[in-house]
């Protein structure tokens, strides 16, 4: 595709952040369902070995946790809940025929409900995670604490997993979007057909820089 039919959407330090935190949350929710379900345990030796994946877990996903914190400090203002956000949600029956509704910004409604869930289950993860860490934290820990900590830990991780794989599909459904975190940019008649009030400011800014 020719440069001109082309926007920027994602710096190469941004697509490094994201892929970190893809990478870490594929490592830790194949080890936490290894962990979960015996019949599962299997999983635990694709990643080397279980004691090895036990080790590597909890660090992985303190990793994953400040990985995503960055993305979260770039990105929160971009996710805010606005007035076309709910014409979206009204009308999600015309987006699964793939039509567009709304004059949407950068990220749509359903994009912003991914972000702010996946931001919730992993605060719930790292602080469920740390009380039942053991041999570090889980000693200072009460045991009624550690069990409510493994509950909260299993349906953090079991929602984390359910908003991913919804991310995922729409990353590959939506025609043309891959390659925003791949390559760093989208055509520009994606950006105008889904996300026309980020395209018109992408067109703006340009504009202005021009002499
Ligand atoms: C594992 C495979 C994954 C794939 C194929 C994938 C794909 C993508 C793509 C294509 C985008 C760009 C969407 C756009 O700009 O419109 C994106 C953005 C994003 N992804 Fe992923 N992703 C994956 C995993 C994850 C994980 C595990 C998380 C977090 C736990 C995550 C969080 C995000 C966030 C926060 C954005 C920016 C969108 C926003 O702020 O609403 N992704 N991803």
């Amino acid at each position: 595709m020719k440069k001109s039919n082309r926007i920027q959407r994602y710096s190469a330090p941004e697509r490094i952040n994201h892929w970190i935190v893809a990478f870490c949350f594929v490592f830790a929710a194949v080890s936490g369902l290894g962990f979960l379900f015996p019949s599962l345990n299997w999983l635990l030796h694709i990643l080397g070995t279980p004691q090895l994946a036990r080790i590597l877990h909890p660090f992985v996903g303190v990793v994953m946790f400040v990985a995503f914190l960055l993305m979260f400090l770039r990105y929160w203002k971009h996710n805010l809940i606005q007035r076309d956000d709910i014409e979206w949600a009204k009308n999600i029956h015309k987006i699964a025929r793939n039509q567009e509704v709304g004059d949407t910004g950068r990220y749509n409604f359903g994009q912003k409900c991914v972000f702010w869930l996946a931001i919730i289950c992993l605060v719930l993860l790292l602080a469920s995670g740390v009380v039942m860490w053991r041999p570090y934290f889980a000693p200072a820990f009460p045991i009624p604490v550690i069990r409510l900590a493994l509950l909260v830990h299993s349906l953090a991780a079991v929602g984390l997993i359910l908003v991913i794989m919804v991310h995922v599909y729409a990353a590959l459904w939506v025609k043309g979007t891959i390659t925003a975190m791949v390559e760093g940019w989208v055509p520009a008649a994606w950006a105008k057909k889904h996300h026309p009030r980020w395209y018109r400011e992408i067109q703006r800014k340009q504009q202005e820089k021009q002499p």
